[in-house]
């Protein structure tokens, strides 16, 4: 039997723009993640499986070996820091803008400003390239409600459409980064497993060139 491959992948929007580039490498799930209460889901090749974790903890089972491979969103990524990871691929799926929002532009206040966010790395890095010292508040999601009850002065956040910004009065005003999912190999994997992966790649890559031909 050839090698096992496990790849990393988190429900929603990753899982179902993934699908699509997996099928062109041949690769079908067997169970859906959204009705299957299953963690690790069998696909149509015995020596491929689907472990399904929280967006953020890919980059961690991926560095570690628990998965050889992963999708994560380069937010994600910037966010965990690159150990232990090799990042060979765009997907070119899931993209959006990690932005500073707020109500309005900010001024040099007396107090530090205070961000709220879960990127508190890339949150901390910007505002320090910045020159501005700044207060940082951890949160795991809803970031948009932070300015809307005095909790923060301002968010980081992914933006796409800005309809979330919009809906809570709140508006984009700077951009740090253009996001898009990477596709992620584990630096051990990628020497143990060498033609078994990088033949992966290969085949995604050429969906992606297929899906981004066809747009
Ligand atoms: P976690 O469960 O770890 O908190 P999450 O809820 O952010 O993660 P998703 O919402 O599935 O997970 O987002 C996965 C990735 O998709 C993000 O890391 C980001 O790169 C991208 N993304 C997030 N929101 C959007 C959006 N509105 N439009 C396009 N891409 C997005
Ligand atoms: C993400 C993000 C923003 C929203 C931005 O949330 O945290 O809230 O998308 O997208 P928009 O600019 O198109 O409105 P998501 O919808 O993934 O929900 P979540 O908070 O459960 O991650």
């Amino acid at each position: 039997m050839s090698e096992q491959l496990t790849i990393a992948l988190s429900k929603g929007r990753i899982f179902k723009e993934t699908l699509p580039l997996l099928a062109h490498a041949g690769i079908e799930a067997v169970d859906d993640p959204e009705t299957s209460r299953k963690l690790i889901l069998d696909t149509n090749h015995d020596d491929v499986k689907l472990v399904i974790i929280r967006a953020s903890d890919v980059p961690t089972y991926v560095q570690y070996g628990a998965a050889d491979l992963g999708v994560a969103g380069k937010d994600v990524l910037m966010e965990h820091g690159g150990a232990g990871l090799y990042e060979p691929l765009d997907l070119r799926i899931a993209r959006c803008r990690l932005m500073v929002a707020g109500h309005g532009p900010w001024s040099e206040q007396a107090q530090r400003l205070r961000i709220a966010t879960k990127y508190v790395n890339c949150a901390r890095e910007y505002f320090a390239k910045q020159g501005m010292q700044v207060e940082i508040i951890k949160l795991y999601g809803s970031m948009e409600l932070a300015p809307l009850v005095g909790l923060s002065d301002l968010i980081v956040d992914v933006v796409d459409t800005g309809n979330t910004l919009k809906a809570n009065g709140l508006m984009p005003l700077e951009s740090i980064a253009d996001i898009s999912s990477r596709l992620v190999v584990n630096k051990a994997s990628m020497k143990r497993k060498h033609t078994r992966v990088q033949s992966f790649i290969d085949q995604i890559a050429e969906a992606v060139r297929q899906q981004e031909d066809a747009a």
